[in-house]
Formats: structure tokens, C-alpha cells, sequence
């Protein structure tokens, strides 16, 4: 009985963990001003986060490659308009994002 009750309350800190950290790298978005160029579900400045998410679909690569255009911008591969360098955003941070982007 005591132990199901331990089990309940992990599973229910777990949960919580996963929303709680969704949220999160969203705010991060916010904070790295990103959402000003990029918006989740329709194309601004930039493309959606959300046909990001489908073009690199299953590519193992797209993750580490993503989180470097991140930090140093790109271009040429969604229209005309680059993406500058995010000059404030560390290592670990586009690591975040990109992870985050991918998973929408
Ligand atoms: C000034 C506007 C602007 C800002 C700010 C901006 N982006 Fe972008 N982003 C773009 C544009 C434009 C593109 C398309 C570039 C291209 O065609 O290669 C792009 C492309 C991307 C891509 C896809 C790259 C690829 O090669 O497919 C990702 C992922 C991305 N941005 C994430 C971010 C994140 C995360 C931030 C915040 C740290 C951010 N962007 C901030 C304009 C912006």
C-alpha cells in the first residue's frame, strides 16, 4: 500500500517534470527572441517550427546540425531571407531549441 503510494507520487512528479520542461524551452524561445521571426504552427519571417519539425523528420543528423544554424544563422533553405547569428544563445541553449523545434 505505502509503496504504491511512493509510485503514484513519482509518476506524478515525472509528469510533471515533462509538461513543466515543454513549457519551459518554449519561454527560452520567447526570451531568445526567437518567436519574434518564428511562430510554432505558420510561416512568419521564418519558417514554422512545426515544418522544421517535419523536413528533417527521422534525419539523425538534424539535431546537431540545427543547433549550430541556431548560434550562427543560415540561409537558403527556406526561402530568400536568412536567419542572423543568435549571438546570446550558448551551446547548450540551441542544443535546447533545436531538440525542442524537433519534437513539435
Ligand atoms: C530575424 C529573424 C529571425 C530570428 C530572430 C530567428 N530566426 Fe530562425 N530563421 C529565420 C529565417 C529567415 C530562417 C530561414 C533561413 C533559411 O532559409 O535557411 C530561419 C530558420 C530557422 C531554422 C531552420 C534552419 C534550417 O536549416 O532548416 C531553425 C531551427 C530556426 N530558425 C530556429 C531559430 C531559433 C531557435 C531562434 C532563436 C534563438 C531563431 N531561429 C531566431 C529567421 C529568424
Amino acid at each position: 500500500m505505502k509503496k504504491n503510494h511512493v509510485y503514484t507520487l513519482t509518476l506524478a512528479a515525472t509528469l510533471l517534470a515533462v509538461t513543466g520542461s515543454v513549457a519551459a524551452d518554449q519561454k527560452l524561445a520567447q526570451q531568445k527572441s526567437c518567436l519574434s521571426c518564428h511562430q510554432i504552427d505558420r510561416k512568419v519571417i521564418g519558417p514554422a517550427y512545426k515544418d522544421v519539425a517535419n523536413r528533417y523528420k527521422g534525419d539523425d543528423g538534424a539535431e546537431a546540425r540545427l543547433a549550430e544554424k541556431i548560434q550562427k544563422g543560415g540561409k537558403g533553405n527556406w526561402g530568400t531571407i536568412p536567419m542572423p547569428p543568435n549571438g546570446s544563445v550558448s551551446p547548450e541553449e540551441a542544443a535546447t531549441l533545436a531538440k525542442w523545434v524537433l519534437s513539435l
